[in-house]
């Protein structure tokens, strides 16, 4: 497995593997690779001849105070996940090889951007829209693995690919989370030991929604409130938002009736953390 940091060295790799008749999948990725992105590759690798994992950090995505600097990074550790998961290539850029300094072309939405993590993260989506697309163009995959755990994302990948009529299949994959129910995320690691014991509840909360639903109630201002209470028992926890909404518009859904996704995301300590349930 190679890992490629220009874009100039990747493109001929690819159109070789094209010439040859393979098919091509990607994973975009910003590194410190768990067991979630692993679980996007592996099933990458049983779909596609050859995969591509990108590996970057992209800066256009994280707010002015945001954790860009302190992102977890470790390319060789994640080099060893994709040689394990079977990837083919990591593509490694610096923020230069993809960023001109005078940038000034950006992929925006409407929308499905502006509720959940568009709220208090206003420029994200349009970061994680361009540099996708960039991905997609430098790379260009037959197909596309995104998780579930980032719902709104998901949704807004799908949307662009069917608006910009782009010719790339787009596959969601399933949460994978630890064993005591807490989502994997890079930023997991942020959290000290106390804070990690209190952050199942998120998922706790999740799953009384979910059993809330299941017993019959169709109130989602009810099911929201019950998730909220549930997530001030904690008290290193503090709610940013609970929702439920339509899980391909992104729409608020008042009553439930059909597929519905909940999905929060809830400060622990500094940390916010994101979690949903369909
Ligand atoms: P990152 O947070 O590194 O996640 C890369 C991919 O892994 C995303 O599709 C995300 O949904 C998926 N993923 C993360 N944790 C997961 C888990 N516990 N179970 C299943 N899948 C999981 O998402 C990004 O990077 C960036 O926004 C990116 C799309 C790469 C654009 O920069």
């Amino acid at each position: 497995m190679r890992i490629i940091k220009t874009i100039e060295e990747l493109r001929p790799i690819v159109k070789g593997w094209r010439k040859e008749g393979l098919s091509v999948g990607l994973v975009p990725t910003m590194g410190y690779l768990h067991e979630g992105h692993k679980s996007l590759i592996v099933k990458a690798v049983s779909e596609n001849n050859r995969v591509v994992v990108s590996d970057f950090v992209n800066p256009t995505q994280f707010g002015v105070n945001e954790d860009l600097a302190s992102y977890p990074r470790d390319i060789e550790r994640d080099a060893a996940v994709c040689e394990a998961a079977g990837a083919d290539l990591i593509f490694h850029p610096e923020p230069e090889e993809m960023y001109f300094t005078d940038n000034c072309t950006f992929v925006d939405m409407d929308k499905l951007t502006k509720g959940l993590c568009g709220k208090t993260r206003p420029t994200h989506f349009r970061g994680v829209c361009s540099v996708v697309t960039k991905l997609f163009h430098i790379v260009t995959p037959d197909r596309a693995y995104f998780g579930q755990k980032d719902a709104q994302q998901l949704a807004v990948i799908r949307r662009m690919v069917r608006d910009l009529n782009f010719d790339i299949e787009i596959v969601g994959c399933p949460i994978v989370r630890e064993a005591d129910g807490l989502a994997m995320s890079s930023r997991n690691t942020y959290l000290n030991e106390e804070e990690r014991q209190a952050a199942l509840v998120l998922h706790k909360s999740l799953l009384l929604g979910k059993e809330m639903i299941v017993q019959g109630e169709q109130d989602a201002g009810e099911i929201k409130a019950a998730i909220v209470r549930s997530i001030e028992t904690e008290p290193l926890a503090r709610a940013d938002y609970v929702e439920i909404v339509d899980p391909d518009s992104l729409e608020t859904i008042d009553i439930i009736e059909g597929r519905a996704l909940i999905a929060l995301a809830v400060y622990v300590g500094k940390t916010r953390l994101i979690d949903n349930i369909l």
